[in-house]
């Protein structure tokens, strides 16, 4: 089943690293001499963007290393031209989620302030938080989906081109990159009759409440990503692919912004837990004395479609505390990886008689209820379009969930002639809670790419540039915040 996998982590590994040598690197046709000793240099390295009660310079430095091999420095060079050396940590997983992680480990260390250069054991990463954000690029919704009937082509770069949209990001050379969550898409063993789709894709381990493994990761994201992690500190969000019964395991152990943190998915008397992370903020300094403020929220459980009460009070406290960091900021957006007022196509809908509507997300919807007001965009992903919705009185919801899965439909985006909360009727699906307005304005293009946002004039403005796989821009979205619009260029 691995056999395809196999030669990636062994061609990496005798380059010493993923960001030297591309891992389809032909094998010489004639034996060598002497096999090189294994290199203890990580897979790949990067900087996470953490919040600074996390660790003071805003980042966490991460390693992925085969299992075996020693936990390496992270070493760095100050502002002051001192040389700071620091060992790092491996995050730790549990027996109970062993079985699916024998190949790989997460080793971290926070990066020092006032970084100017930092290698984590041997690989050049960034260093420090951008002074300045000029260009931010936002990418989601990006592993191969192998679900059901779903099976997209992981063998092409073309139906999946992640790792292509990551060069291209890398090429555009951004100051900060945003992934707004879903990196793990190969949550079923890959059916017989379409193994040449799949290339033989890792599947779960069975018996254990968790569908992902260190194998599965290292090809959905790992490994297309690389080209990333020299370039910029990645703001990395959760998405509902990685709730603790899918890809939670991998999220915790590779790229939750917590120290320490890989143990929060693992099963409990054999159950996945639910686990809402604590919501946090970045702030970022743009041109003049403007600043832009992150707040980010984990949205990754819960129904798109109905209320879950046992999840609200938890949802709703994850919603109250982002609104409590967003409050004395001059400037915040939003970031949660399902949308608060997003339209999925009607061609999903169930036959009637239903009380289906095209609004999504229900159940983030009604937690984030009058807690919206002091953000200037709501920015998402979850749905594999890009997709703008303005409803009256509310900051506009875009959507960028197309980064490399399977797309969704491109056509039956239509407004409803009720709002978000409403059934299809227009009554109210909580009593308490008086449906929004249905939008003023929807654009949707369901098409594989990526955003670079760039500040605008004035506070509250942006442009935000949808870029194909190719790097062109096929269309752009304007915010005088809280109004969005989005039109083809
Ligand atoms: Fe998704
Ligand atoms: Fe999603």
């Amino acid at each position: 089943m691995l056999r395809r996998l196999g030669p990636v982590i062994v061609a990496a590994l005798l380059a010493g690293s993923l960001g030297t040598a591309p891992a389809t690197q032909a094998a010489t046709p004639t034996l060598p001499a002497a096999i090189p000793a294994l290199s203890p240099r990580p897979l790949v390295a990067f900087s996470l963007v953490v919040p600074v009660s996390t660790a003071p310079s805003g980042l966490i430095a991460r390693a992925i290393l085969p299992k075996g091999v020693a936990c390496p420095p992270l070493v760095a060079r100050t502002s002051s031209g001192k040389k700071v050396a620091r060992a790092s940590r491996p995050r730790v997983i549990p027996g109970s989620t062993n079985p699916a992680f024998t190949a790989l480990r997460s080793c971290e260390a926070k990066m020092p302030r006032n970084a100017t250069r930092a290698e984590f054991g041997g690989l050049p990463i960034p260093s420090s938080m951008p002074a300045r954000i000029d260009r931010l690029a936002i990418v989601g919704d990006t592993g191969c989906r192998i679900w059901e009937s779903y099976i997209q082509d992981c063998t092409s770069a073309q139906d999946w081109p992640y790792a292509r949209i990551a060069q291209r990001i890398a090429e555009d050379d951004p100051d900060l990159i945003v992934h707004m969550g879903d990196y793990f898409y190969r949550e079923e063993t890959c059916p017989e009759a379409q193994a040449d789709l799949c290339a033989n894709s890792p599947g779960p381990i069975p018996g254990l409440p968790f569908t992902d493994t260190d194998y599965s990761w290292l090809a959905d994201a790992i490994v297309p990503m690389a080209p990333l992690f020299p370039v910029a500190p990645i703001l990395a969000l959760r998405g509902n692919h990685e709730e603790c019964f899918r890809g939670g395991n991998g999220w915790f152990l590779f790229f939750d912004p917590s120290w320490q943190s890989a143990d929060l998915c693992a099963p409990v008397d054999g159950v996945a837990p639910t686990i809402i992370s604590d919501s946090y903020a970045v702030d970022l300094p743009l041109r003049g004395d403007r600043a832009l403020r992150l707040v980010v929220v984990d949205s990754s459980n819960g129904s798109d479609t109905s209320i879950t009460p046992s999840l609200q009070p938890g949802q709703r406290a994850a919603y109250q505390a982002g609104t409590a960091l967003a409050a004395d900021a001059g400037e915040s957006w939003l970031l949660t990886h399902r949308p608060i007022t997003g339209l999925v196509t009607t061609e999903y809908s169930p036959p009637p008689p239903t009380e289906w509507t095209p609004w999504t997300s229900m159940d983030q919807a009604a937690a984030s209820y009058g807690l919206l007001d002091d953000y200037g965009i709501v920015v998402g992903s979850h749905i594999h379009v890009v997709e703008s919705v303005q409803i009256p009185g509310l900051p506009g919801q875009l959507v960028v969930g197309n980064g490399g899965t399977l797309l969704d439909s491109s056509t039956g985006y239509v407004i409803p002639p009720h709002g978000a909360l409403a059934d299809a009727s227009g009554q109210p699906v909580d009593p308490g809670l008086t449906p929004y307005p249905t939008a003023s304005r929807l654009w949707v293009r369901a098409q594989f790419g990526y955003a670079i946002a760039t500040p605008g004039q004035g506070s509250g403005a942006w442009r935000f540039s949808l870029r194909s796989v190719s790097g062109d821009e096929f269309a752009v979205c304007r915010l005088r915040a809280p109004d969005l619009r989005c039109a083809d260029a």
